[in-house]
């Protein structure tokens, strides 16, 4: 007997065919099917697969047929049943005494759930909701809620200092606040992805930033802007380590997480900042930094 199948584990077993298969198809002989009978007994949590025809060689439409091999014990059998009218066959491995074929059961959620690493917390102060998140991710998402929240203090500082009445670029002031709340925007986010895994917050200290910003040669709105687009990168640096935090320690809903939600994000801040930084270089410090602020200023503006 010599068959073609293409090989579907529906069980969510870690044990998954896929380990002791690493073949995307199989020709399935009597030896692979003793090989399945040991596997069933020796992981009696397994207790149904599918195998999928792959066609060729005749065998598109499978005629029903069982299998028992004739070594097997009588409390031990294979079965391959075809399931429906596809081409699709289910086998089943069962052991025990109850030779009854069991008829779509691949997934016993009662006896799963007994499993050491479902058990539910008891003790008050720990997580009952986390589950596959590491001490080093949760350290990681505080170091950068910390980060975001430095930023967003330096930009804090930038609208405070283009706000006085000396300076007035009001323009500049409107930007660098708004910043700033992106920035506690962000802290917030990764408080709350924190909660969602099961972690804890830990805020540290975040540092006083400089409270001046002229620069004899750029003059401070280009120094200003450069300092952004520093702060921007370093952000994007970090929000990288995270990341790679999260591959080490195979967190793919981690890696997501910060995908989706910020990579994305921060490449465009940095690349609009960029461009304001190459904008006021070409200005100069005179009319031409005001001529900019006024754009700053009603940046958004409805049109
Ligand atoms: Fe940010
Ligand atoms: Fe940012």
């Amino acid at each position: 007997m010599l068959l073609c199948f293409r090989l579907q584990t529906q069980h969510p077993s870690p044990l998954s065919l896929h380990h002791l298969f690493p073949y995307q198809s199989l020709v399935f002989s009597e030896t692979h099917f003793r090989v399945f009978h040991k596997m069933a007994l020796r992981f009696p949590q397994i207790s149904g697969l599918s195998l999928s025809n792959m066609g060729g060689n005749g065998l598109r439409k499978p005629k029903f047929f069982s299998f028992s091999l004739p070594s097997f014990s009588d409390s031990s059998s294979l079965r391959f049943i075809k399931r429906d009218g596809s081409n699709k066959l289910v086998v089943y491995a069962s052991s025990g005494t109850d030779s009854a074929p069991i008829t779509g059961v691949v997934f016993e959620p009662f006896e799963e759930v007994k499993k050491d690493f479902l058990a539910v917390p008891i003790a008050p102060q720990v997580s009952l909701a986390r589950q596959r998140y590491l001490d080093e991710s949760e350290a990681a998402i505080n170091e950068q809620i910390n980060v975001e929240y430095n930023v967003s203090y330096v930009y804090h500082a930038l609208y405070a200092y283009f706000d006085r009445d000396n300076i007035a670029l009001k323009g500049h002031a409107k930007f660098y606040k708004e910043s700033s709340g992106e920035e506690r925007e962000h802290a917030e986010k990764l408080i709350k992805y924190q909660n969602t895994r099961g972690g804890k917050v830990i805020l540290h200290s975040i540092l006083n930033p400089l409270s001046e910003f002229e620069h004899a040669e750029k003059g401070d709105a280009l120094y200003a802007m450069e300092l952004a687009l520093s702060l921007e990168k370093l952000t994007n640096e970090k929000l990288l380590s995270l990341h790679s935090v999260a591959d080490s320690n195979n967190d793919p809903q981690l890696a997501d997480f910060i995908e989706s939600e910020f990579l994305t994000e921060q490449v465009e801040a940095i690349k609009k900042v960029a461009e304001y930084v190459a904008q006021l270089r070409r200005v100069g410090k005179g009319h031409g930094v005001w001529h900019f602020d006024q754009r700053l200023l009603h940046e958004g503006d409805a049109a």
